[in-house]
């Protein structure tokens, strides 16, 4: 069956996470390293975007639409999170082919995708210049550099030493604080991206795979999962957007499924779902933080509380006080990456290729 050996494909060597040598030649793309470069990675993504020739003006722009898939949508999430009470244009995160309706010349969409050849992002650029937007385009090259340089749209150059785009995620989230700060609408934006990448280099250090599981919390919490599949909770804002990170780097480095979802709402629905014994073989981790609202802590103990009939097992990860809400997504964002490759190399799962993904995309292109 074809579905099969496109799955044969990413099988590999269950490894022990107490042996960092074993670690580092089942990850045979690299992606422990390429985690651990985060922080390098925003803080050369940002200076390459912020010095990008002729970014549109902000001036008189009313809206941000900032569009892209998977690993090239997820930074548009996780900065709108963080800089969602010091933006005060609104900024709408838009993942599909269409743009929202109100898109029109007062409207910045940042069109972000690493390959550039996702036919999504293409469209909703396509779209964009075709309303008369303030356009800007974020990729390795492709389609939409090609589009950019036709149209004389500006655009935004990604290294390519990365080869994944889960794993650029600091070049192009980045991207994005640069053009806020570009274009007028964030306030020292290289100090919160300064802030970040410190943040991201000392917590790299600590959940690296030299570290042994007793001291290093993302092994830690990858043991602790085990052959169950991971839910993630986030309360709304950074650690909702790091949530669905989690849960999809689960999906692509680990190749499980996982699910996310974010307080308060889950309070309002899915407690109803895990009714007496469903939770055996799903594990919880909810992702808290210090800027969190202040009913989070007591909404999480109650409803474990409640739960606790369902046989769900929990767990909470929590991110530093970090001096920045950018920080503090990347840092969950971090733990998460971190926690899901070691998943993925604990199963014996090479967490790099994407297979499936893969054969989605050659399949569409006919
Ligand atoms: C992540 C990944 C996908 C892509 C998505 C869009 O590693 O492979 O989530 O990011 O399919 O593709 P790009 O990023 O090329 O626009």
């Amino acid at each position: 069956m074809a579905g099969t050996s496109v799955r044969a494909a990413s099988s590999n060597r269950v490894v022990s996470l107490e042996d960092p040598a074993a670690l580092g030649s089942a990850d045979r793309g690299g992606m422990l390293e390429l985690i651990a470069g985060l922080g390098g990675q925003l803080l050369r993504g940002f200076d390459i975007a912020a010095s990008t020739p002729a970014l549109p003006s902000g001036e008189g722009v009313r809206a941000v639409v900032l569009s892209g898939m998977g690993g090239s949508g997820i930074g548009g999430d996780l900065v709108r999170a963080a800089f969602g009470s010091a933006v005060t244009t609104p900024v709408v995160v838009s993942k599909g082919y269409d743009l929202p309706g109100f898109c029109d010349h007062d409207t910045l969409v940042v069109a972000t995708s690493f390959s550039g050849n996702t036919e999504e992002t293409v469209a909703a650029y396509r779209r964009a210049v075709a309303t008369g937007c303030r356009v800007i385009t974020v990729s390795t090259g492709g389609e939409l550099a090609a589009l950019s340089e036709a149209d004389g749209t500006p655009h935004i150059p990604v290294p390519s030493d990365v080869t994944l785009p889960r794993a650029a995620l600091g070049y192009l989230g980045a991207a994005v604080v640069a053009i806020l700060g570009a274009v007028g609408l964030l306030a020292e934006a290289r100090s919160h991206v300064e802030a970040a990448a410190h943040a991201l280099d000392r917590l790299a250090a600590r959940v690296g795979a030299g570290e042994p599981v007793g001291s290093n919390e993302a092994k830690a919490v990858a043991a602790w999962i085990g052959d169950r599949v991971p839910v993630v909770w986030g309360s709304l804002g950074v650690a909702e957007a790091a949530a669905m990170r989690w849960k999809t780097q689960f999906n692509e480095n680990a190749k499980t499924p996982a699910f996310a979802s974010a307080l308060p709402e889950l309070d309002h629905n899915e407690i109803e779902g895990w009714s007496e014994g469903s939770g055996e073989g799903f594990a919880v981790i909810a992702l808290r933080h210090e800027g969190e609202h202040p009913r989070v802590a007591a909404r999480v103990e109650a409803t474990r509380e409640l739960l606790a009939g369902s046989g769900l097992s929990f767990r909470e990860v929590r991110a530093g006080e970090e001096a920045s809400p950018l920080a503090t997504a990347f840092s969950l964002v971090m733990l998460g990456d971190f926690v899901s490759t070691y998943v993925a190399l604990a199963r014996g799962v090479d967490p790099s290729p994407i297979p499936v993904l893969s054969a989605l995309k050659d399949r569409l292109r006919g």
